[in-house]
């Protein structure tokens, strides 16, 4: 099938209003504003409210991009909501969105691929849309992830922040702009470097996960940070290949958010300067599968995304997982 088949028609944010900077971790934690500035590149990270949720922050991030995409909730025939910290283990996070949306002829599933999630979200939503499953579909990256952190381990706590970025992927292309290519791929074997052990069914809920605070994300943290940079490598080469442009043709490279040091390297093997990459980890820190379209939203927002660019969107997380997609926009 020739593509583009489909192309992004609106984009939506939500970003928390409180504000938690590295120097409010240093008053309770053994950690600085240096260590995490210079190992991490984060400034800053939101953190949401106790009654806002994922389906919530999806909620006030959709309405904007839908109103961008000309539409109405009931013109969505698909929501799929990529998250690594669900409003509840039953129903789907997509459900509850789809109810509080009166997204009333759209079908409603979560996907589980951590920070490649959206990229994850984008490439099923193009498969539905070219088998004929409708012409508007909700992709969404949400992530409460300050509720899964232990907010008493400084190895992962100063890491994560919270937010919503939603974005309407709709059929055809609009003025030959479009989806361009994109890939996929994990590695299972590598599951316990990033991994939350307790509270699924394998070890339910107990007072023992919770003694051993076994229900809070997990991190080998230098072990993770190697696979990222060279699964990244491979998904800018593959996207990169697949929609049959040169690296030097892209005109912004929005990489998922979990370290500086990573996007620096990611952006020097795909031959994109630093100039052209969109940074936000300074400012949310990494917010997992809604990194990427809280990135995109910001860049919109800011006048760096304009109609017509070749943007290369890339991510890397738990599973592992990781994946890519380049879209004239
Ligand atoms: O989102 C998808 C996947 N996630 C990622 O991509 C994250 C990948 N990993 C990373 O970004 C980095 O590995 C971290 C930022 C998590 C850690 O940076 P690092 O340079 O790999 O540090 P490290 O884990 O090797 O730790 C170095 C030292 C250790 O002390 P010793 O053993 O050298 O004495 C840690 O205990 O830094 C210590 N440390 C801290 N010190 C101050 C760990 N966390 C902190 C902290 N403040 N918050």
């Amino acid at each position: 099938m020739q593509r583009p088949i489909a192309h992004i028609a609106g984009l939506g944010v939500c970003i928390p209003t409180r504000v938690v900077t590295n120097h409010d971790f240093a008053e309770r934690l053994e950690t600085s504003d240096q260590w995490i500035v210079e190992r991490t590149g984060i400034k800053e990270r939101r953190f949401a409210a106790a009654h806002e949720t994922v389906s919530t922050m999806a909620r006030d991030a959709t309405a904007a991009a839908l109103a961008r995409a000309g539409i109405t909730a009931k013109d969505l025939s698909a929501i799929i909501v990529a998250t690594a910290s669900p409003d509840r283990p039953l129903p789907s996070t997509a459900c509850l969105l789809q109810a509080q949306l009166g997204a009333e002829n759209a079908a409603a599933f979560d996907i589980a691929a951590a920070c490649s999630g959206f990229i994850y979200g984008i490439t099923i939503a193009e498969g539905l849309i070219a088998t004929g499953h409708g012409d508007h579909i909700l992709v969404v990256g949400g992530e409460k992830l300050t509720a899964i952190t232990d907010q008493n381990d400084r190895s992962t706590a100063i890491l994560f922040g919270d937010g919503a970025g939603v974005a309407v992927v709709s059929k055809g292309a609009r003025d030959g702009r479009g989806i361009l290519s994109t890939f996929f791929k994990s590695d299972g074997r590598l599951a316990d470097l990033l991994t939350i052990p307790g509270g699924g069914t394998a070890d339910p809920i107990s007072e023992k996960v919770v003694a051993e605070r076994s229900h809070f994300m997990r991190m080998a943290g230098r072990e993770v940070f190697k696979h990222a940079v060279l699964e990244m490598a491979e998904a800018c080469d593959e996207a990169i290949r697949r929609a049959g442009v040169k690296p030097e043709e892209i005109d912004l490279m929005v990489p998922h958010q979990a370290n500086i040091r990573i996007i620096d390297a990611t952006a020097k093997h795909a031959n994109v300067p630093l100039e052209k990459v969109m940074v936000t980890v300074d400012r949310y820190g990494n917010t997992s599968a809604a990194s990427i379209p809280m990135a995109l939203a910001d860049a919109e927002a800011s006048g760096r995304l304009k109609p017509g660019m070749l943007v290369l969107l890339v991510a890397f997380g738990a599973g592992f997982t990781w994946g890519s997609t380049v879209v004239r926009w």
